[in-house]
């Protein structure tokens, strides 16, 4: 007879009911006159309990690893002394195989074995996906990228959707991909701030979700060549303004995927020792910072004592948010470390309304600034920076038509991923993740 078809995340809404549910067999173990599977389907996990002629048919011991089956049969809840996902079994009264798995050498296991070297396991990342750990990061990712949303909406922003392909950089020339457009030199956006910036005037304050591309060179875990950037502008607001923006914006979304009935378990799972963040933020100065790094003995780049105008690299900065413990709002850096577009501070014009989000594991997780919002200024920026201004005509008519103070920031989707989800790299945080050699699959 004809059962009511279900996703696994509803099997417990459906107990003592006979359905069909479908999907992969993700572990299997068949003995004589009984086969136990455990099904997935993406959206949870089921055991299925396959006995008597069903266990015994010849049909059942060719069944494989990731082979796709439909089963029917009741839920129920599992026996005393015994233990399920969910607390609960299908005892199956049929099943149909829909898709067979090889066995043999080209079984998933021996495709896909989580102790592979990393480089096979992305060679394999279309099969690796399916795997516990991989596929939770991606529903925690689904869930932040909704609750940001919600909170962008909360906050008063309208999200749009900037062009990816450009002929302006924005983060410095040595990191742009360039292409050929119809004979014109472009380029892969590093980010949609400059467009954001326009869209202020029209719209009000804006959001965008939006891939940025960056061809780093280096090798390290938290730089992807292609990253989902969360960016947003506001207008008319102080740099103090700005930060505790930043702060309730990164508080409030992480509050609302640990308060997700899917998604906050998988960060339990995934990361037991996380903390949400407690706000106010720690402030602290570039120049406090170098201070501290100094006196905590940790070198700059040349293996020297910090002095200013240095940047704060990658290690020094990741030693100095693991010992400190706490997200830090890292602001007022120098000019000449910064990007061409940022407001200098009043009362000190070495260094700028600018500020880092700095979390512990992973480091820098955002960026963002006060804009310039002087057209004679932001000349001088790109001259600083050696950037011809005539590509960016349209963004310093932002200075002549109705100059207003604004600024904005980005945030790294994979660097928070990795630091709510205790990943060691941005690499597991991203679906197929292109970083220095790798764009497949
Ligand atoms: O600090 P960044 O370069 O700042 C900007 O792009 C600004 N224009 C953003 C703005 O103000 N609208 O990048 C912002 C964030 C970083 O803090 C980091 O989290 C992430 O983007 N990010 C990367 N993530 C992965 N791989 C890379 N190569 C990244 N580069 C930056
Ligand atoms: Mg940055």
């Amino acid at each position: 007879p004809k059962a009511k078809v279900i996703k696994l995340r509803v099997a417990e809404q459906h107990r003592l009911q006979r359905v069909q549910v479908n999907g992969w067999i993700h572990r299997l173990r068949v003995q004589k006159g009984v086969a136990f599977i455990v099904l997935r389907d993406g959206t949870g996990f089921l055991q299925c309990v396959l006995s008597g002629d069903l266990a015994n048919a010849y049909q059942t011991s060719t069944l494989t690893l990731e082979s796709t089956v439909s089963i029917y049969g009741v839920i129920k809840p599992v026996p005393e002394g015994q233990s399920a996902p969910g607390g609960h079994e299908l005892i199956a009264d049929y099943y149909d195989i829909v898709g067979l798995a090889p066995s043999g050498d080209e079984a998933f296991t021996n495709k896909v074995q989580e102790s592979a070297d990393p480089s096979i396991l992305l060679d394999q990342r279309h099969l690796a996906l399916r795997g516990e750990t991989l596929s939770a990061v991606m529903k925690v990712r689904a869930t932040l990228l909704r609750a940001v949303r919600e909170v962008y909406e909360e906050e008063g922003l309208l999200e749009v959707t900037p062009p990816c392909m450009v002929q302006t950089q924005v983060e410095g020339g040595s990191t742009l991909f360039g292409f050929q457009y119809y004979g014109e030199e472009a380029y892969l956006t590093q980010s949609s701030q400059l467009y954001l910036e326009t869209c202020v005037p029209a719209l009000g304050d804006v959001y965008c979700i939006q891939e940025s591309f960056r061809a780093e060179r280096s090798h390290t875990r938290r730089h992807l060549s292609e990253y989902t950037h969360i960016e947003a502008e506001l207008g008319f607001l102080s740099f103090e303004d700005l930060l505790d923006h930043i702060e309730r914006v990164i508080s409030r979304t992480v509050a609302k995927v640990l308060a997700d009935p899917v998604a906050g378990p998988l960060v339990k799972q995934l990361n037991p020792n996380f903390e949400p963040p407690k706000t106010p933020f720690m402030r602290l100065e570039y120049v406090k910072a170098l201070d501290w790094l100094n006196e905590h003995g940790i070198p700059n780049e040349d293996g020297e004592k910090f002095k200013f105008g240095d940047d704060i690299a990658e290690a020094a900065e990741r030693k100095m948010t693991d010992i400190i413990g706490v997200p830090i709002l890292l602001n007022r850096f120098p000019l000449e470390i910064k990007s061409f577009y940022m407001k200098k501070c009043a009362d000190d014009p070495r260094v700028t309304e600018s500020v880092d989000v700095l979390m512990p594991g992973v480091g820098e997780i955002t960026g963002g600034s006060m804009r310039i919002d002087n057209l004679e200024e932001l000349l001088a920026g790109f001259k600083r920076e050696g950037i011809n201004p005539e590509p960016y005509y349209w963004f310093s008519d932002q200075r002549k038509y109705g100059s207003f103070p604004h600024g904005g920031y980005g945030l790294g989707t994979e660097r928070i991923l990795a630091w709510l989800c205790d990943r060691f790299t941005v690499r597991d945080c991203s679906l197929y993740p292109r970083f220095t050699g790798r764009c497949k699959p």
